[in-house]
């Protein structure tokens, strides 16, 4: 079967998605999952773009060994030279430079003549090929460019040393039968063509990305560009997962393989639901919490008689597991390092410690602690960065009944290691909190989002809360576990705070390091 390689871009353009703010630590662990997951290249950033980006993706490209690590750059040379500090480290360093070829951006966004795009494209290769051993170019807004226009600019910017084309369908515009028709059009009119890979990015605006991707593939791509969850600007990319189990499951029509380890899949889109707040909907293909759930009776009847009368997959191809019990109460440290390491998670031996308490602490309260409870305990653990002073809880208390008015009091250590207390009332019990909280808190902080979900189900299923908040004028994201809802809520808000503080740190000692 011809093999289609898979570029991820969840930490670039799914970065890009409003209100997600991962932090380099939180970047590394995606990275890591994604090489586990079995993709062909990462898209780690766009090291020009910002101080933390560069570094986030030096740090990815000095890890990573088996996939090629790429980061974006404009058609400038500094931004050339940029990426190429932060990439040299990679096994497989790789560029990805883009630059718009439509009418609309030509005219109205960069101000230049097709001439002037089609000599910065072909310069600007060149120039990158002096350093990148690989070089992507994208023809950005290529769905809505002048065939004849896009032929010409795709066959010299091979001659100056592309190795892969992509033509992106950046604003969702495109239909399945159009994009195909596009990429049929380049293979039979651009004369050097077999020289690159042809690869397909597409947006998710009128929710035709997936099939956009296909389509694609269909004629001739062998490279899907897109992000796991399908997150990313405005409607998202195309959601990787779903193009590579649509190409599995249906092998016997499409006959292209990809080698992703599938069953890697649901680990993979949990942690990045996690890491970035964006939980993905119930009725998600693929990963979505309903995805292998039956409950109309005509259908469960036809699955206990034959599973195929009603899946088309099993749950196990893509690491969707049946929540059993795994470990409990009286589970050693030796079983529980075991499953961390099954659960492919590395903890220094520190971290494994804390993790082991925190596991304890919840057998006290919860008699089936599930892998997802474990993940959730794992994660919080492997992306705190210790070493910074932070808030710390003291105590909380919250006095709420339907007839008085809800009140909070909460005790804190700050960052300077002072002891502080206060007491705040609000229409809610959260409301209540977090006003007290935030009275507390030196940092000017405005809350803009905050969400609350179970980890699994069952009346002891642990709380998860999600927030964001403005921290000295930096949007930060937080999340928070616990068995109570408040607590969750409460180690979410201090979560995004300390986050803030690290990141001051952390700008801090970078400064230092660069005088
Ligand atoms: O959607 C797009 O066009 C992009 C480019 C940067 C490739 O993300
Ligand atoms: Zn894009």
């Amino acid at each position: 079967m011809p093999p289609i390689k898979i570029f991820d871009t969840t930490l670039r353009d799914g970065e890009q998605s409003p209100g997600v703010n991962l932090n380099k630590q939180e970047k590394l662990e995606i990275a890591k999952q994604l090489e586990r997951w079995g993709v062909d290249r990462m898209e780690a950033g766009f090291p020009a773009s910002s101080k933390g980006d560069f570094e986030a993706v030096k740090e990815i490209a000095k890890t990573i060994k088996s996939t090629s690590v790429t980061g974006l750059a404009r058609t400038v040379k500094s931004d050339i030279d940029t990426a190429w500090e932060a990439l040299k480290y990679a096994e497989e360093p790789r560029l990805h430079l883009f630059l718009a070829t439509s009418p609309i951006h030509m005219t109205y966004k960069l101000k230049q003549t097709p001439e002037q795009v089609m000599d910065n494209a072909v310069s600007m290769v060149s120039y990158a090929r002096e350093k990148f051993p690989q070089v992507e170019w994208s023809a950005e807004d290529a769905s809505r460019s002048d065939l004849t226009f896009l032929t010409q600019i795709i066959e010299k910017v091979i001659d100056a040393g592309a190795t892969v084309i992509n033509l992106p369908d950046t604003v969702g515009y495109t239909t399945p039968a159009e994009y195909g028709e596009m990429f049929r059009y380049i293979r039979e009119n651009v004369s050097n063509i077999d020289q690159v890979e042809l690869s397909c990015h597409c947006h998710n605006d009128l929710g035709l990305a997936v099939a956009n991707s296909i389509a694609a593939v269909e004629n001739g791509v062998t490279q899907v560009e897109g992000t796991i969850n399908g997150i990313g600007e405005r409607a998202g990319n195309a959601s990787l997962e779903e193009v590579a189990v649509a190409l599995r499951v249906r092998s016997d029509y499409y006959e292209y393989s990809t080698g992703l380890k599938l069953d890697e899949t649901k680990r993979t889109s949990d942690l990045i639901a996690k890491l970035t707040g964006m939980y993905v909907q119930a009725n998600k293909a693929i990963v979505g919490r309903n995805a292998f759930q039956h409950e109309a009776g005509i259908h469960q009847d036809g699955v206990l008689k034959n599973k195929e009368t009603y899946e088309i997959m099993t749950p196990e191809m893509v690491g969707v597991k049946v929540n059993t019990l795994f470990l409990g109460k009286h589970s050693g440290r030796h079983a529980f390092k075991d499953r961390v390491t099954e659960l492919g998670i590395e903890l220094s031996e520190e971290k494994l410690k804390e993790a082991f308490e925190m596991f304890k602490q919840l057998t006290d309260r919860k008699k089936e602690v599930t892998d997802d409870d474990l993940y959730t305990i794992l994660m919080e653990i492997q992306t705190d960065t210790a070493a910074v002073n932070k808030y710390n809880l003291e105590m909380f208390q919250v006095q709420y009944g339907t007839a008085n008015i809800p009140t909070a009091t909460v005790s804190l250590t700050t960052p300077d290691g002072k002891t502080v207390q206060t007491a705040q009332t609000g229409q809610g019990s959260v409301e209540a909190l977090y006003k007290t909280l935030d009275a507390l808190i030196e940092e000017d902080l405005q809350l803009t989002d905050y969400q609350l979900n179970s980890v699994g189900r069952g009346k002891d299923a642990l709380a998860e809360s999600h927030v964001q908040l403005i921290v000295g004028g930096e949007t930060m994201n937080g999340r928070g576990t616990a068995q109570d809802v408040l607590q969750a809520s409460v180690n979410a808000f201090l979560n995004a705070v300390n986050r803030y503080m690290i990141q001051q740190y952390t700008s801090k000692e970078e400064q230092a390091v660069n005088k």
